[in-house]
């Protein structure tokens, strides 16, 4: 048995700056570990006694060079071993997410709601690749700096870039937020000149370098226009996999009626918003359920929904703008992790969710080659399939052909 004695001196005699006199005098060899303190009791000659038998040599920390990425960010440079941890915990496969206008106000609720574990899982590990513009770069080192700060577990990687084709290398899922916002008292149609540009530019990327079953959601206005240009733009990825994000105004549309029929709103089901995401959205109350009811049976005011309600959801984003001075980013984050969820998670029997979907021969005669926001369910695959057994009458059917007009 070989003895490892360290000495510390007085001044450290709670230990913090114990020194090890001699390396060599450390051997290992039997099948036990003993501490033995010689203290003189002068605390000036403080001696600790440590013998270790038979333990395995310690084996060094293999601390990799940082990832040779420039794009990643601080700490995020850091090599993880995510193998180790997927034995011991079970851990998931990495997922990598871009999120594009990730300085901006949406992205400032959302990334945050990512990296906790809110929308994948607790035991799914993210990386997130951010995207800006040339202008935002320093906003997004700001928001890439907070994401170091709150330590989150499940966020592995960070990197942050303005150049698409390379933030959208390999990516799964696309949240593509980044546009210009609209202001008070205009249109989200107005947009489009410069809004396109951007979505067919990141289509492109998309389809060069994303993973081939990415899944996109398009949140910029218009954003219908938008996810179309982008699928156009992306024709090797399945223009299935492109979402216009419509769950927010089914967000507002249950709401609404949970307000008006005295109910919570998770007492509301089955809501479709159809069309765009605009002011001519239908939102239709015809097929939607309170408690499991009709909603024409427990709101007896038909006037109020055909008229007031309607209104209310189709105009909801603008009032928002006139009262706040900019538009909604806190519940737009809501509805997009809502719309996440709604594909990797069983839609529950019975029920659906809206979304913005290619209407490649859809069950509804609706114009082929649009972006039009139907009934969905998913197996909680990613994919979805378009409901079959709404009904329509009259005033549903004459809504939905102006959309299409
Ligand atoms: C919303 O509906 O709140 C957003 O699309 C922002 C807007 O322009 O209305």
């Amino acid at each position: 048995m070989a003895v490892a004695e360290l000495t510390s001196p007085a001044s450290a005699y709670t230990h913090t700056t114990t020194r090890l006199r001699s390396s060599s005098q450390l051997s290992l060899s039997s099948t036990h570990l003993s501490l033995r303190f010689r203290r003189s009791f002068s605390p000036r000659n403080t001696t600790i006694t440590c013998s270790i038998n038979q333990v395995q040599a310690p084996v060094p920390v293999q601390t990799q060079k940082p990832k040779d990425k420039s794009e990643c960010f601080g700490v995020f440079c850091q090599t993880y071993d995510l193998r180790a941890e997927e034995e011991t915990k079970s851990w998931k496969k990495l997922i990598n997410i871009a999120v594009s206008g990730a300085a901006g106000m949406i992205s400032n609720h959302l990334l945050f709601k990512l990296a906790s574990g809110e929308v994948f899982g607790p035991d799914q590990p993210i990386a997130l690749k951010l995207l800006g513009s040339e202008r935002s770069f320093q906003a997004l080192e700001g928001v890439a700096m907070e994401l170091e700060d709150s330590l989150y577990p499940l966020l592995r990687e960070v990197s942050i870039g303005i150049n698409p084709y390379e933030v959208f290398e390999d990516i799964e899922w696309a949240l593509l937020i980044g546009a210009k916002p609209r202001g008070p008292g205009m249109e989200r149609a107005g947009l489009l000149d410069i809004n396109g540009q951007i979505y067919a530019e990141q289509g492109k990327a998309l389809n060069a370098v994303a993973s081939r079953n990415v899944k996109v959601i398009v949140v910029g206005n218009p954003c219908n226009t938008n996810a179309l240009i982008c699928l156009k733009n992306a024709p090797n990825i399945p223009a299935k996999n492109f979402h216009a994000l419509t769950r927010l105004d089914e967000n507002r549309a249950k709401c609404q009626l949970a307000l008006k029929a005295g109910v919570f709103y998770d007492k509301v089901s089955n809501v479709t918003i159809w069309g765009n995401h605009s002011t001519t959205q239908v939102p239709d109350f015809l097929n939607a359920r309170i408690n499991g009811l009709p909603v024409k049976e427990v709101i007896k005011d038909h006037k109020w929904l055909e008229e007031e309600f309607t209104e209310i959801v189709q105009k909801r984003g603008g009032v928002l703008i006139q009262k706040w001075g900019r538009s909604s980013a806190a519940s737009t984050a809501v509805s997009i992790v809502d719309a996440i969820k709604s594909l990797i998670i069983p839609t529950p029997e019975g029920d659906w969710f809206s979304s913005g979907v290619y209407t490649n021969g859809n069950l509804y005669g609706i114009a082929e080659g649009l972006v039009f926001s139907m009934p969905c369910r998913s197996k909680g695959d990613g994919d979805y399939e378009i409901v079959k057994d709404v009904i329509f009458d009259d005033y549903l059917l004459k809504k939905i052909t102006k959309v299409l007009t």
